[in-house]
């Protein structure tokens, strides 16, 4: 029996993705190559963006003509879904079933006994990608951001336990990780201990890894966090920080508890102790209400910090946050052309952040024959005749492009 799992959305459907994996293993199932060759289809959907929901369903379209081919095909969807897809998607799929009973899956699917899990994230991963790998340190959100579905689709914060999180990183480093990306919703309100104290303990753990953490909320950014981000020699300089938006109106529409004076604020603390740290952000452009004069606020925004980098959505109203009951009045066109303005920005700011790395020798992790990665979580072509993969070298910086660098191998 083979199975076939399509994934969408964020980091953490990517990991959750890894257990889902483990369990259909664990009960028989064997990747199938293609699609086509598949007993059980599972789709892990996302409903961030109603544009991650449209590819779902050209997914399944496919579906159908697979179905008479093998009689025998199940299809599965999970993930983050709202109710109102779910809805709609119910007459799609043999089975809708919530990532929080992964443990009970194979009893639902009758294709072994479910087991005792109270959380599925003590589902003990069976693979891993070689080098980088995802581990969930929490679940859910309680920060009810108008526009955001996940506190509904995943539910309510809970932390896993530290000692689980260790082990995992621990067994990870063993088998060979080099990269390991924390994950939460709001990894600052961890709180089975505060988070600057997990990452230190985390830092503590012997062996040769770096330690990335997504996504930090502004508005709980400690500053203990901060000196352990910078006293930690694993703990890279890399920081997604998302700011939603340059306008202080509209964050208090969009049920953001901060300021731009606060944010910028933050960024000047952070900047002070860590000089290279490279910032990446999350902006939605076309708000609703959102005035070309307040969007203007995060084109200055934008200016001013020079991030590195910036996930640029355009607002999609979904159903059942608070921010569907205001109306969807900026144009489609419009909102069309206030991410472009932004990626026109993020071009230069990258690129002149990314001038500064030139003639500079850095460490970077090679993660594929000729492409590494700097601690800045900036992708590096190397020219190299050795094969380096896996490894932390030592390359030379010659020149910088806004989505990248390249650089020379030194030894
Ligand atoms: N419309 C557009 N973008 C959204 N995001 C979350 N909800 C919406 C929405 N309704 C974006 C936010 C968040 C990222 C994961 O997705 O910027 O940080
Ligand atoms: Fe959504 Fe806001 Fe929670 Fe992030 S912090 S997951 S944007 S509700």
């Amino acid at each position: 029996m083979k199975y076939h799992l399509i994934t969408f959305g964020c980091q953490m459907n990517k990991a959750d993705s890894g257990r889902i994996a483990t369990v259909l293993e664990n009960s028989g199932y064997k990747p199938a190559s293609v699609i086509d060759e598949a007993d059980l289809i599972v789709v892990n959907m996302c409903s961030v963006r109603q544009s991650a929901v449209d590819r779902v369903y050209g997914k399944i379209k496919y579906f159908t003509k697979l179905k008479t081919k093998n009689p025998k095909l199940k299809t599965v969807l999970t993930g983050c879904i709202l109710k109102k897809d779910k809805r709609k998607l119910a007459e799609k799929f043999d089975f809708i079933l919530n990532i929080n009973d992964l443990a009970k899956w194979p009893a639902i699917l009758k294709i072994g006994p479910s087991f005792q899990k109270d959380n599925y994230l003590k589902i003990k991963l069976k693979y891993q990608p070689p080098l980088s790998a995802f581990v969930p340190i929490m679940r859910g959100c309680n920060n009810f951001c108008s526009y955001c579905v996940v506190p509904y689709t995943r539910g309510r914060e809970v932390s896993r336990p530290v000692e689980e999180i260790i082990c995992e990183v621990k067994n990870l480093v063993k088998c060979g990780v080099k990269e390991i990306w924390l994950l939460g919703q709001n990894v600052n309100s961890y709180n089975a201990i505060p988070f600057p104290r997990l990452l230190k303990r985390i830092n503590d753990i012997e062996g040769n890894f770096w330690v990335r953490f997504t996504s930090s909320h502004p508005k709980d950014f400690s500053d203990s966090l901060i000196d352990i981000m910078k006293e930690g020699e694993k703990i890279t300089e890399y920081l997604n920080l998302p700011v939603q938006s340059g306008d202080d109106e509209i964050l208090k529409k969009m049920n953001r508890p901060y300021t731009i004076a606060q944010y910028k604020n933050l960024v000047k603390k952070i900047r002070k102790k860590i000089p290279d740290i490279a910032l990446s952000t999350d902006i939605i452009v076309g708000f609703p209400g959102e005035t070309k004069k307040q969007f203007e606020n995060t084109v200055n925004l934008f200016k001013e910090i020079k991030f590195d980098m910036a996930y640029i959505a355009k607002y999609s109203p979904r159903p059942g946050t608070a921010a569907a009951k205001l109306k969807d009045n900026v144009p489609q066109k419009e909102k069309d052309r206030r991410e472009k303005v932004l990626t026109e920005i993020l071009k230069k700011t990258a690129l002149e952040n990314n001038k500064k790395y030139i003639g500079k020798t850095v460490e970077i992790l090679m993660m594929n024959a000729d492409t590494g990665k700097t601690r800045t979580n900036k992708t590096v072509k190397v020219e190299s005749k050795k094969n380096l993969l896996g490894r932390f070298v030592k390359v030379k910086i010659i020149s910088a492009l806004p989505w990248g660098l390249k650089g020379k191998y030194e030894k």
